[in-house]
């Protein structure tokens, strides 16, 4: 790794003014998409999972957005798809070069390429992980409300997960000295989530060495999962992990372009390991395993990474500030409902414990009479309990419209 820059880069800086996007490819996040029929999970299978009929619901669960990817990535497809013949793909230089050129602009460390290793996503990286570095049985560390997928995982690898509770009433910060009172001694790895889901909070570079310190006290290994950190809020920034000092020879960065630029079907995330050790581990979990990524991910990831793609996220963070406004509004006009301050991720957690009503009541009024799909918050393990998760990564009209159905669906609260 190249010297690490010890600050992050503010937001501000973090913005290119290179990379115009080409005559004509207007990027208009307003533009109404219609994702039904395209066995799409989200708008697909929400009449299956929450009675939701597509026919007029609205779809706020899955952690996709409702955007198109900029041009250059549809170039890149369609490079593809003109050419028309799909056999296995060649190396992946340029695409480990677009990352870490992505993480030098955008998050100040430069990761030297050997260290980025390609995998079929982030979950999936998350099980190479549990592969690599536990046994079945060791117990496996995650911040609660967590993102349901590192519990199915970690579970499904038969390690026993452990919820550290974030405090509830202080909107979610750590509470490191009643994690550590749970420690046995028989946990080995600590699943970061930063920033995090579903709470939508930055880590300050404060909480980040508190974490440090409590990896290194109890030798965890550290995997950091960082995909959402490209869709950070204005005022707000967040530290790579490899910025905190001591952590280097115990860390896995998971990142990827698939929540920032909407590529989750394109099942390609990266691990990115400082340490050429857990290097060494690593690369054999994925040769035992026979992990290769897919051959339109590769292409797609890299070009994304470019100027031209970073002009569109902060094109779509614009947006996406405008939407957290509206949403955060109308949300906390309803008497008794509060949005967590939103402040990264375009999935908002949302306080529904001062309306008295159990979670049940609250999920039905959200399904059945606002015809809105979401993820309730029991979903995220303890703490979850009388919140709701909503996807607002999705065209302005819906979310004005999903307010307007929460007014009505709540409208008898005082
Ligand atoms: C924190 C986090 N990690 C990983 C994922 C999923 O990553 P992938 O689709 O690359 O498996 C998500 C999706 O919501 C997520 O929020």
């Amino acid at each position: 790794m190249r010297p690490a820059q010890r600050d992050p880069l503010p937001l501000a800086t973090q913005r290119l003014a290179s990379g115009a996007t080409k005559k004509g490819e207007q990027m208009d996040f307003d533009e109404k998409i219609d994702r039904r029929g395209t066995n799409c999970n989200k708008w697909d299978h929400m009449e299956r999972v929450y009675g939701v009929s597509p026919d007029d619901g609205i779809a706020m669960w899955v952690a996709d957005s409702d955007f198109r990817p900029p041009a250059c990535v549809q170039r890149a497809v369609q490079k593809i798809t003109d050419h028309g013949v799909y056999g296995y793909g060649g190396d992946k230089d340029a695409y480990r070069q677009a990352v870490c050129w992505w993480m030098e602009h955008r998050h100040g460390w430069r990761p030297e390429p050997e260290m980025v290793f390609a995998t079929s996503g982030l979950v999936n990286a998350v099980g190479l992980c549990l592969h690599s570095w536990s046994d079945p049985g060791d117990r496996v560390l995650v911040m609660s409300p967590h993102y349901h997928a590192f519990g199915r995982v970690v579970r499904g690898a038969q390690r026993e997960l452990v919820e550290l509770p974030l405090r509830v009433e202080n909107d979610f910060d750590l509470d490191v000295h009643a994690w550590d009172a749970m420690m046995t001694g028989a946990e080995k790895i600590l699943i970061l989530c930063s920033p995090h889901n579903p709470t939508g909070r930055v880590w300050s570079r404060a909480e980040l060495m508190e974490i440090a310190d409590f990896v290194r006290r109890h030798d965890l290994l550290l995997v950091s999962d960082e995909v959402h950190a490209d869709l950070i809020y204005p005022g707000h920034s967040h530290a790579a992990m490899p910025l905190v000092d001591g952590v280097e020879d115990r860390l896995v960065v998971l990142h990827s372009a698939s929540k920032p630029f909407n590529l989750a079907g394109a099942y390609l995330g990266q691990a990115i390991i400082p340490d050429p050790k857990l290097r060494a581990v690593f690369a054999k979990t994925c040769l035992g395993l026979g992990i290769s990524p897919n051959m339109f991910g590769v292409p797609m990831t890299t070009a994304a990474f470019s100027p031209e793609g970073a002009k569109w996220i902060d094109a779509q963070m614009d947006y996406l500030d405008a939407n957290r406004a509206a949403w955060e509004d109308g949300i906390n006009a309803l008497p008794g409902v509060r949005a967590v301050p939103l402040q990264a991720t375009y999935l908002s957690w949302v306080d529904f414990r001062g309306t008295g009503m159990t979670q049940a009541e609250v999920n039905g009024r959200v399904y059945k009479d606002a015809r809105i799909a979401a993820h309730a918050g029991t979903d995220f393990g303890l703490g979850g309990d009388g919140f709701m998760r909503f996807n607002i990564g999705t065209q302005r009209a819906n979310i004005t419209e999903a307010l307007s159905r929460l007014h009505d669906a709540f409208g008898d609260l005082q």
